[in-house]
């Protein structure tokens, strides 16, 4: 079998199966994991905390710029993929709570904000023995990736698994508005003008509707070896 490829970069819209798939490529590859997504949420928890709003981007940008983000390993075993923490304080669940889902893609936009999180990702990635994902790490972030993947489902699909993905953390939810938060990052997330999530010319698309994640797991590597 020939080597893996040492940088593995995935893009797809929210909830294509992205943070499931790649932690488990990373484990059978003895890669770092990085979701670059934690990043944009965890900016814009703090601005939420701290201005109340995400309206001012300006000040948003100058937050992005100074905030201490930092990655760890999972300390505790409920179900968190990693730590993410932010000046100190322990913010791996606040970041998945709906107000941040719905002003994310709004933060994720602002070209200073992107500027200074692809500085840190990019530094991270050519390390190599990454599974990095995102939106635009495949065009943007690492586009000398050796291998490229751009996972898809359909809305529908992705809806369900979020919501299913909630419930079982015993949060109160509701199926239609998850949907509808979806189809809106969605368009947002593409049609925004810097680093818009889009398929690379040379990224795999592996479409995950009815595969399960073993399936899209296989599927992965058995197309980049
Ligand atoms: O987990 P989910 O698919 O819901 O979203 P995420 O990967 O945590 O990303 C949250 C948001 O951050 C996305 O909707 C994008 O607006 C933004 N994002 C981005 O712009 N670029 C990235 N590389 C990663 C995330």
């Amino acid at each position: 079998m020939e080597a893996p490829p040492l940088t593995i970069a995935i893009d797809g819209p929210a909830a294509s199966g992205k943070s499931t798939v790649g932690e488990r490529l990373a484990k059978a590859l003895g890669y770092l994991f990085f979701d670059t997504g934690v990043m944009y949420r965890a900016v814009t928890w703090v601005a939420l905390q701290r201005l109340g709003s995400v309206e001012d981007e300006a000040a948003v940008t100058r937050l992005a710029e100074v905030v201490q983000i930092d990655v760890q390993p999972p300390s505790q075993n409920d179900g968190r993929q990693a730590d993410v923490w932010v000046d100190g304080d322990d913010v791996t669940w606040a970041i998945r709570r709906p107000e941040v889902d719905q002003w994310v893609s709004r933060v994720a936009a602002y070209p200073g904000v992107r500027q200074a999180m692809t500085q840190q990702q990019r530094r991270i990635g050519l390390r190599g023995k990454v599974v990095m994902i995102g939106r635009d790490i495949t065009t943007v972030v690492l586009p000398e990736a050796e291998a490229k993947i751009y996972l898809d489902a359909s809305v529908e699909e992705r809806a369900r698994r979020r919501y299913l993905e909630r419930k079982a953390r015993g949060e109160e939810v509701n199926y239609e508005e998850i949907l509808e938060s979806l189809r809106q990052r969605d368009y947002l997330d593409s049609t925004r003008e810097v680093a818009p999530l889009r398929v690379a010319p040379d990224a795999i698309v592996v479409n995950t509707d009815g595969l399960s994640v073993d399936e899209v797991v296989q599927k992965i590597l058995a197309q980049i070896n």
